[in-house]
């Protein structure tokens, strides 16, 4: 396990705290199936995650549009940023099939990032929208 779910920042909106938590659990599940190194299970869950990070940002963008977010064009440029990131890695694990790059990428990179972003830009976002 590389977070636990209560690990995460919450923040002031219920929908964004589910969604993180949905998303740490496929970070979980998938670092484990690296671990294991079990090819058949991590390609289910990289389809997996690239759906459900798509789910989440798009969700918040959603939200922020509807009730017009001064700092949209900033924070849809934080996702979209790492919506690069994460094809890339896709696009390398079905070339290259190495599991320590996915569990590098889980423990340096997207957890780090997803810490730092709910706590940024995710938090203050949640302020403006509430509950
Ligand atoms: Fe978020
Ligand atoms: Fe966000």
């Amino acid at each position: 396990m590389v977070l636990k779910k209560t690990e995460l920042p919450q923040v002031a909106n219920s929908i964004m705290n589910a969604l993180h938590e949905d998303e740490i659990e496929i970070i979980n599940e998938l670092y484990q199936a690296c671990h294991e190194g079990n090819i058949e299970k991590i390609d289910q869950l990289m389809d997996l995650l690239i759906y459900d990070i798509e789910d989440h940002f798009s969700t918040e963008e959603e939200l922020m549009k509807e009730s017009d977010f001064f700092a949209y064009p900033m924070h849809k440029a934080e996702h979209d940023g790492m919506r690069k990131e994460v094809k890339a890695l896709y696009e390398s694990w079905k070339k290259n099939r190495k599991t320590e790059d996915i569990s590098n990428f889980i423990k340096n990179r997207l957890v780090p990032w997803l810490l730092l972003h709910i706590a940024r830009w995710d938090s203050t976002t949640a302020i403006h929208l509430g509950d």
